[in-house]
C-alpha cells in the first residue's frame, strides 16, 4: 500500500477510481446528493408464522395459474439496505435505500469497505442492491471500547444501529476504519440470467460477496422444513439476520406476478420469532416529547437479548402499564419488537416481591410541573404548556435541526439544551438570530465553534420546502405528507394567505390527505403563535420554494416504463419525461401507457407490454413524443 501510495503521488495520471488506495477515505462531504433511482427500492412483506407463510405460497401459486414455482431462500440480513451501480466494471456510485425512491449518495463511504469489489471480474455494467452490516463479534468489540463506542456521543444499540449510524457519516476516513461488510442478493433491471438462483451465481463470479447460505427448492414442504431448521441455526450465522426472505426462483414468474405499490409479489420475508428475555424493574422514567406526550420506560437491570444489552423497555402509554400493571420490583419479560426498541411484554406475577404498588399515573409535567391533560380520543398525557415547558422546546427544537429535518450540523441535543436553558431560543425561529457572541457566552464553547455554529444554522436556510414542513412538527406531517403538501402549493405564503377553512379545502385535494390530517394541518396553519414562527422565520430568509411537476406538457397524464439502453442516459431521459408532464415509471402495468424499448432489451417488459396492451416504442418516437408530435 505504502508503494503504491508513492507510486500514485509520483503519478497522478496513473490513479484510478478503483485504486486500493482510495479505500483509505478522502476528504469529509458537507452532504450527501440525493439521487433519484430509475427503479424504486421496494421494501418487503412480512410474515410471522408458518401458516402465513403456506398462505403467501397458495396467493403465489394462484397467480401463477396453478404453476408451482422453485423458490429462493436466503438469510434477511440485519443491516442497511444499498444499492450499488458499477459501469463497465468499475464501482461509480452507491446510495442508501432512503425513501425507497430517492437515495443518499454515500459512495464514498462504501468505497472504503473492503468486502465490497471496486473493480468487477468483468467490464459488465450493472445495478445491485444488498445489504451492509456489521458482524456481531466485530460489534462487540466497539462496544468494549468505550473509545470506539461513541461517536459525538452516540451509543449503538445493535450491529445495525451501528452500521446505518456509520454510513451515514460525511467523514469517509473514520468510516474505512469501521468494520463494514456487504452482502448482494438483488440485481436490478436486465438481467443475463433466467433466475435468481443463477443470478446469484453470476454476481458471485463477478467477485460480488453473495451469501453462502442460499438453497434453491422445488418443492415447498421442504423449504418450510429449512425454514423451521433456521430457528437455531440463526444463532451460528456470524451476523445478525432477523428473518429469512423467500423469492420466486425464475425472473419470468416475478415478471407475471409483479409488484404492489409497496412490495414485490414474488418474494416475502419470514422474520424470526421475537426473543424474550426477564429481568427486574428498577424504577420508570418519565419523558416529554416534542409534542408534549408523557411516556413512561422501565428500567431495568441489564439483561442480554438477541445480541445487545438491555436496561431499557418502552411501554407506550400509562394505559399500557396500568393494563400490565408493570411495578418497580417486578421481573417482567421483556421482548425485541421491530427488532431494536424492546418492550415490555408481561409481569411474571409469580415472581413480584412483597410490598409492591402499582405505579402511580403521574399528573403533573416533569419538566414543567405543568397539570397534564388527557385530549379527547386520546390515550396520550399531554403537558399542554407548549410555550413554557422546557423539555417540549428541548426536543422540538432538536428535531427541527436532527439530519433529516433541517440538517443544522453541530446541533446536537446538549447544545439545544444549553440554549433553551439560556432563553436565547424559545422557537425554530430564535436559531436564525443567534449571533456568534451570544454563543461564545456558552459553557464550553469556544469562539470558533460559536461563529461555525451561526454559518452551519445560515447554511440550513435553502433547505426544500419539504424538509421546513417535516421540521416545524405539524401533527400528521412525516415526510411524504410533506412533501405531497410541498407539491401543492409550493411555498409557505400560499399557505399562509389562505383562511383556515378554504387551507382545510385545498388540503384535502392533496394526495394522501383525508379529514384529520387536513384537518390539523389547517389549525397548526391557524395558530397565532404557529403563524409568528412562520413569519419570522420567513423574514429570516427560511421561504424556500417547491419545484413541482408540470400538470400541462406534451406527456401530461401520461406514464412512461424505459427498458434496455438507450443512447441518452437514463436519469436524463426520467428528467425529460418529468419536464413533459409525464411519469416515469419502473414496471409495465395496466395503467402503463408507452413501453419505450431500447437496445438490448430483456423479454420480460415486452412480455408484460403484450399482456397489458401497452403501445411498445423506440426512443426516436419517444423524442417526437417529447417534442409535442404526433406519433
Ligand atoms: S430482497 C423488493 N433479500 O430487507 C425487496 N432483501 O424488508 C427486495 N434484506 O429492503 C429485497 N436481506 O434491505 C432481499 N436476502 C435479502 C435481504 C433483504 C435483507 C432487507 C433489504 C430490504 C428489506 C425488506
Amino acid at each position: 500500500m505504502k508503494r503504491l501510495q508513492a507510486i500514485e503521488a509520483d503519478h497522478p495520471e496513473w490513479v484510478v477510481s478503483w485504486s486500493p488506495s482510495r479505500r483509505v477515505g478522502h476528504a469529509p462531504i458537507s452532504e450527501f446528493r440525493k439521487v433519484v433511482r430509475e427503479t424504486p427500492m421496494l421494501s418487503l412483506d412480512n410474515t410471522y408464522s408458518e401458516a402465513d407463510l403456506s398462505a403467501w405460497h397458495e396467493r403465489v401459486c394462484k397467480g401463477l395459474g396453478g404453476d408451482v414455482p422453485a423458490y429462493v431462500l436466503e438469510p434477511k440480513i440485519d443491516g442497511i439496505g444499498i444499492e450499488l451501480y458499477y459501469r463497465e466494471g468499475t464501482f461509480e456510485l452507491g446510495l442508501t435505500r432512503g425513501d425507497g425512491e430517492k437515495g443518499d449518495d454515500i459512495t464514498s463511504n462504501l468505497r472504503t469497505i473492503r468486502s465490497l469489489p471496486l473493480r468487477l471480474g468483468a467490464p459488465v455494467t450493472v445495478t445491485v442492491r444488498g445489504e451492509s452490516y456489521v458482524d456481531r463479534a466485530d460489534f462487540e468489540v466497539i462496544q468494549r471500547d468505550p473509545e470506539k463506542k461513541t461517536v459525538t456521543g452516540e451509543t449503538f444499540k445493535n450491529p445495525r444501529n451501528f452500521a446505518g449510524g456509520t454510513l451515514k457519516r460525511l467523514n469517509p476516513e473514520y468510516v474505512a476504519k469501521q468494520p463494514l461488510k456487504v452482502f448482494l442478493y438483488e440485481v436490478v433491471g436486465d438481467v443475463p440470467t433466467a433466475t435468481q438462483f443463477e443470478a446469484l451465481a453470476w454476481m458471485r463470479s463477478l467477485g460480488l460477496p453473495v451469501s453462502r447460505d442460499v438453497e434453491r427448492f422445488t418443492d415447498f414442504p421442504s423449504l418450510m422444513e429449512r425454514v423451521a431448521s433456521w430457528e437455531t441455526r440463526r444463532d451460528g450465522l456470524p451476523f445478525d439476520a432477523d428473518g429469512l426472505v423467500v423469492k420466486v426462483d425464475s425472473f419470468a414468474q416475478r415478471e407475471a406476478l409483479g409488484a404492489t405499490d409497496k412490495s414485490p409479489r414474488w418474494a416475502i420475508a419470514y422474520k424470526f420469532p421475537a426473543r424474550q428475555a426477564a429481568t427486574k424493574v428498577n424504577g420508570f422514567e418519565v419523558n416529554v416529547g416534542r409534542t408534549g406526550a408523557v411516556t413512561p420506560v422501565a428500567m431495568l437491570d441489564p439483561v442480554a437479548l438477541s445480541g445487545t444489552t438491555v436496561s431499557r423497555a418502552s411501554l407506550h402509554n400509562w394505559d399500557e402499564v396500568a393494563r400490565k400493571d408493570v411495578r418497580v420490583g417486578d421481573t417482567v419479560l421483556v421482548e425485541k419488537a421491530g427488532e431494536i426498541i424492546p418492550q415490555v411484554v408481561t409481569v411474571i406475577v409469580e415472581q413480584r416481591p412483597p410490598g409492591t404498588e402499582p405505579y402511580p399515573i403521574p399528573t403533573r409535567c416533569p419538566s414543567c410541573e405543568s397539570p397534564l391533560r388527557r385530549r379527547e380520543g386520546e390515550v396520550a398525557l399531554r403537558c399542554e404548556n407548549r410555550e413554557g415547558c422546557t423539555e417540549q422546546l428541548r426536543q422540538s427544537i432538536a428535531f427541527f435541526a436532527q439530519r433529516d429535518a433541517m440538517n443544522i450540523e453541530g446541533l446536537g441535543e446538549k447544545l439545544v439544551a444549553q440554549l433553551v436553558a439560556a432563553r436565547l431560543v424559545r422557537d425554530p425561529s430564535d436559531l436564525y438570530q443567534l449571533t456568534a457572541a451570544q454563543l461564545a457566552a456558552l459553557d464550553r464553547m469556544g469562539d470558533k465553534s460559536a461563529q461555525n455554529l451561526v454559518e452551519n444554522v445560515a447554511r440550513s436556510k435553502p433547505q426544500s420546502l419539504t424538509r421546513l414542513l417535516t421540521a416545524l412538527g405539524i401533527p400528521l406531517i412525516g415526510e411524504v405528507a410533506a412533501a405531497a403538501v410541498a407539491d401543492r402549493f409550493g411555498a409557505l405564503a400560499t399557505m399562509m394567505e389562505r383562511e383556515p377553512s378554504s387551507l382545510r379545502e385545498a388540503l384535502l385535494e392533496v394526495p394522501g390527505f383525508g379529514d384529520e390530517r387536513a384537518r390539523a394541518v389547517a389549525e397548526w396553519f391557524g395558530d397565532a403563535r404557529n403563524r409568528a414562527v412562520v413569519e419570522r422565520l420567513r423574514a429570516a430568509g427560511v421561504d424556500p420554494v417547491a419545484h413541482r411537476r408540470p400538470s400541462t406538457g406534451p406527456l401530461a397524464g401520461k406514464s412512461l416504463c424505459v427498458t434496455g439502453t438507450l443512447a441518452r442516459p437514463r436519469d436524463e431521459v426520467k428528467a425529460a419525461i418529468e419536464a413533459a408532464g409525464g411519469r416515469f415509471v419502473s414496471s409495465v402495468g395496466k395503467g402503463t401507457d408507452y413501453l419505450v424499448a431500447g437496445e438490448k432489451t430483456g423479454a420480460a417488459k415486452r412480455t408484460s407490454a403484450e399482456k397489458f396492451g401497452v403501445r411498445v416504442i423506440d426512443e426516436a418516437t419517444l423524442e417526437r413524443l417529447l417534442r409535442g408530435e404526433a406519433i
